[in-house]
């Protein structure tokens, strides 16, 4: 069912809980990621990486999880992730998307809230939330090792300018920087929550986004709606144990008869269980029921 994606993770911020956003590239990962959540009885976001959007047909791949997400029995958001292209972001919007993450995280803040207020301006009257990134994550989304080498503590969120931000730029959500990187991280993670806690002071009672959720610990992930984070994006991870899964089934499958419906099988299997392990870790701790 459709839902507003600041009214979703305040819900769940409220009860202790954070929605997980899983990246789709393609459409059975999201029938995965949708079955599992209903499974779960739980929120989840399907992201749409900006190559994706931009790329062939990524319009239509928009307006099918429109559908999807619709046509699901818990909320369901389609947000454009990670988006810098004005156009890209309104044509993604009248495709189907209910929310952007307006990505000025290259700008200086006071650019950065002028690019993400323009957004907001452009999407008015189409009830799509506008989440903003404030510093900058090293990596890159759609590539594990870009962030190998990079140093996880450049670009950080300065608590010091999230207030004028927020209240220049409009945004609904804000994405941090606070250690966590795009893809695989050097070494051991290690989030400044001192940090998280500034911002979350600053920014008051709208929620947060952890970015860069692969390789964080378990600990981590768990504590992150108690900082006032209300939706951890997760791509890498997905991935990973997705092509792992493939791989290890692709040569039975081209034997059995060349058995795309049980590759694909695999493929569901692996990426719907991925989900249900960030949806249940992320999972209020405040019974709904
Ligand atoms: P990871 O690939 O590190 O999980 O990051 C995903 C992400 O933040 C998408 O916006």
């Amino acid at each position: 069912m459709r839902a507003r994606l600041d009214e979703v993770t305040a819900g769940e911020l409220a009860l202790g809980g954070a929605v997980p956003a899983l990246t789709c590239y393609d459409f059975t990962t999201a029938l995965a990621v949708v079955g599992a959540a209903e499974d779960a009885g739980r929120p989840v976001i399907l992201l749409v990486a900006p190559k994706t959007a931009a790329g062939p047909g990524g319009m239509r791949f928009i307006a099918a999880l429109r559908g999807l997400a619709d046509s699901a029995s818990v909320p369901v958001l389609v947000q454009l992730d990670h988006a810098a292209d004005p156009d890209l972001i309104l044509a993604a919007a009248k495709a189907g998307a209910d929310s952007v993450l307006a990505d000025g995280s290259a700008l200086e803040p006071a650019e950065n809230a002028e690019f993400v207020a323009g957004v907001v301006r452009s999407l008015a009257g189409l009830d799509i939330v506008v989440e903003a990134e404030l510093g900058a994550l090293p990596g890159d989304e759609d590539d594990a090792s870009a962030a190998a080498g990079a140093d996880a503590t450049a670009g950080m969120t300065d608590p010091a300018t999230v207030a004028a931000f927020l209240e220049a730029s409009g945004a609904g959500l804000l994405a941090v920087a606070v250690g966590n990187v795009h893809g695989n991280y050097k070494g051991e993670p290690h989030l400044d929550w001192n940090r998280l806690s500034a911002v979350k002071a600053a920014a008051g009672s709208l929620p947060l986004v952890l970015h860069g959720a692969s390789g964080l610990t378990e600990a981590d992930l768990g504590g992150a709606a108690a900082a006032g984070i209300g939706k951890v994006n997760i791509n890498t991870e997905l991935r990973t144990s997705t092509l792992a899964a493939v791989e290890e089934a692709l040569p039975a499958m081209r034997a059995a008869g060349e058995n795309m419906l049980g590759l694909l099988g695999v493929w569901t299997g692996s990426a719907a269980a991925t989900a249900a392990w960030a949806l249940e870790l992320l999972r209020p701790q405040t019974p709904t029921t």
